[in-house]
């Protein structure tokens, strides 16, 4: 830390991680008594290069919910996601498998109600709401996929980086949780009626003043994928 401008620190712990003899103190914390980086061998990476491979949205969950020690897992290791100047100002709301249902039941109403009207998501989804609500009553699930559990990745509306920083922390999250065999999926029509419904912001407490930047659906998995579907190298040029 330069002298004088101590009060630029945002907290990260980055003098603890680089310090070449462990002498920084963090938050009370020797570096030297903080857990050792590893290089990772080149079967580790790729290990780590099939893991991001072989991710899929996943689309047909057990109705077991997560176990709590699972979850633990998982978000331990969300808290090591970037923020932008380390601010953290997401939270996470996750639903237990009953407020799943109501939340569900909710969404066909937003669907069957004031979205058909919505300045973004009624044009956006004119062509599929009468179809999912079709299926909605005839007992299947096109919204959520049955899954036990969603998770809500919210923050202050004023966030300037809420969108970018939820997308990171629910990659994290269904990252570690493929390794645990979770699977995830993105939920678009649920991140719109957390944004939209006020029965559903309140129904997950979602405070006035917060926004839903993003939704996925979790839950242990049913089946495996085999293969992993070819993808299109990212457009790319350098400059
Ligand atoms: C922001 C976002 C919203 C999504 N919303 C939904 C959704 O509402 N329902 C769904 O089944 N899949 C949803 N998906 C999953 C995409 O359809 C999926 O990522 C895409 O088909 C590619 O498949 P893959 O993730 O298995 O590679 C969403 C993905 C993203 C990134």
């Amino acid at each position: 830390m330069i002298e004088g401008r101590e009060h630029l620190c945002n907290d990260c712990g980055q003098c603890t991680a680089y310090c070449p003899v462990g002498a920084a103190i963090h938050n009370g914390i020797l570096a030297a008594d903080l857990e050792k980086t590893s290089m990772p061998s080149s079967s580790a990476s790729k290990t780590i290069i099939q893991a991001l491979k072989q991710r899929r949205s996943y689309r047909s969950f057990s109705s077991q919910p997560v176990k709590q020690s699972d979850l633990e897992k998982i978000l331990e290791v969300v808290g090591y996601a970037p923020s932008g100047g380390n601010n953290r100002f997401l939270r996470l709301i996750i639903t237990k498998p009953e407020t799943t249902k109501k939340f569900l039941e909710l969404i066909a109403q937003w669907f069957d109600g004031d979205c058909r009207t919505d300045p973004v998501y009624g044009k956006r989804y004119a062509s599929k709401i009468d179809s999912i609500l079709e299926r909605y009553r005839a007992g299947q699930d096109p919204i959520l996929r049955n899954a036990p559990s969603v998770v809500f990745s919210v923050g202050p509306k004023t966030a300037v980086w809420g969108s970018v920083e939820s997308g990171i922390n629910l990659t994290y999250f269904n990252l570690v949780a493929e390794t645990m065999n979770i699977g995830c999926c993105f939920a678009g029509y649920a991140t719109a009626a957390a944004k939209r419904s006020w029965e559903v912001r309140e129904l997950l407490g979602i405070k006035e003043d917060e926004e839903c930047f993003s939704a996925m659906c979790f839950g242990y998995k049913t089946i495996r994928a085999q293969r992993i579907p070819t993808r299109r190298l990212v457009e790319f040029k350098t400059v």
